[in-house]
């Protein structure tokens, strides 16, 4: 079910005309978004069915205060002016459809969650998201939490073609492509095609990370190096560093699946203007609905063909 309304429309304008920030990073907020859209959904345990982006959760502790988090209230801060003239559109919404807009200008995705106030029980855990540090078993326990196979883990990974490592938030420092404002597959090109060394210079004592031999201007977290050195990873880094058409099919499904996770959805729009408005779920939440943002999305993705999103 597709439904795009006027009043979605304009949050999907004002979120496109908030992405070039000349003097932020490269120039381009949408990397920053993406992560907070990915952070938001990554919080979903299939083992019970907690977390996930329903209540934008993120707002409260600990969630908001877990250092896997570091930097997202920036994040949120850019979207809160748009919220504030919107104030329909549930933040939960608002972070993943910002993370989609700015993996693309335009977004043939509606969707909506509206929430009351979550409980506090609801907000997860710290220790749901990945650590960077770790490795390859690491990553099939977090993702696999979340139903996510090798094959999808590797594509989602691919996300780090845009944006950087800032020290001030994860303590990691640079980029991972010489083109951080393109979602392309030059993450796994990188990975197969340089050589990369641990950061051992002198001026560096931050975490364990990687850089390119040859200019040094490039880096990989340790979870992105076990994407090679694990061999089950290491088939479809060939694959995608091979086959661009092959990861973005690959990367919409997964990242549309990472979106929905943990997401209750009532698709009745009937009498509400700017899109559904759905029956209360419980006495805590006064509603919860969205379009299907994954079916959506599905469209969306499968529409794209040569990527560069933020020019
Ligand atoms: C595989 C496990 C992952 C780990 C360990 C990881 C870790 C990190 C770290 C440490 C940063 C740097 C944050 C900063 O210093 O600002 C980062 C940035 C980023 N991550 Fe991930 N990440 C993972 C998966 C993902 C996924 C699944 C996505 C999206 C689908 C994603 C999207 C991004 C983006 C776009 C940035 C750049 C943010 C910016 O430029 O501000 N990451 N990630």
């Amino acid at each position: 079910m597709s439904i795009v309304t006027p009043a979605y429309i304009q949050v999907e304008d004002d979120i496109r005309a908030i992405l070039r920030k000349p003097g932020y990073d490269n120039g381009n907020i949408g990397p920053v978004l993406v992560r907070l859209a990915w952070h938001s959904a990554g919080t979903f345990s299939g083992l019970d069915g907690s977390g996930g982006s329903n209540g934008a959760t993120m707002r409260f502790a600990p969630e908001s205060t877990d250092p896997a988090n570091a930097g997202l209230d920036i994040a949120r801060a850019f979207l809160e002016p748009i919220k504030q003239k919107h104030p329909w559109i549930s933040y939960a919404d608002l972070w993943t459809l910002a993370g989609v807009v700015s993996l693309r200008h335009w977004a043939d995705l509606a969707g909506q969650v509206e929430s009351g106030c979550p409980v506090r029980s609801r907000v997860p855990p710290n220790g749901r998201l990945p650590d960077a540090a770790l490795d390859a078993t690491h990553l099939r326990a977090i993702f696999g939490r979340m139903g996510f196979t090798d094959r999808d883990i590797v594509a989602l990974s691919g996300a780090h073609a845009l944006g950087m490592c800032h020290t001030d938030r994860s303590g990691y420092d640079g980029v991972w492509t010489h083109y951080p404002n393109q979602f392309s597959n030059l993450l796994y090109k990188n990975l197969l095609e340089m050589t990369w060394v641990k950061r051992d210079w002198d001026d560096w004592d931050g975490p364990e990370q990687y850089m390119n031999v040859g200019d040094e201007q490039l880096m990989m977290l340790p979870t992105d190096m076990a994407l090679i050195w694990d061999p089950e990873f290491k088939k479809y880094v060939e694959e995608y560093a091979a086959n661009q058409d092959v990861f973005f099919k690959d990367f919409s499904c997964a990242f549309g699946r990472l979106l929905e996770l943990g997401v209750t959805r009532d698709e009745n729009i009937e009498g509400h203007e700017e899109g559904p408005r759905g029956a209360p779920q419980n006495e805590h939440q006064d509603a919860i609905q969205t379009v299907s943002i994954w079916e959506n999305a599905k469209i969306f993705f499968r529409r794209i063909a040569s990527i560069v999103f933020f020019c």
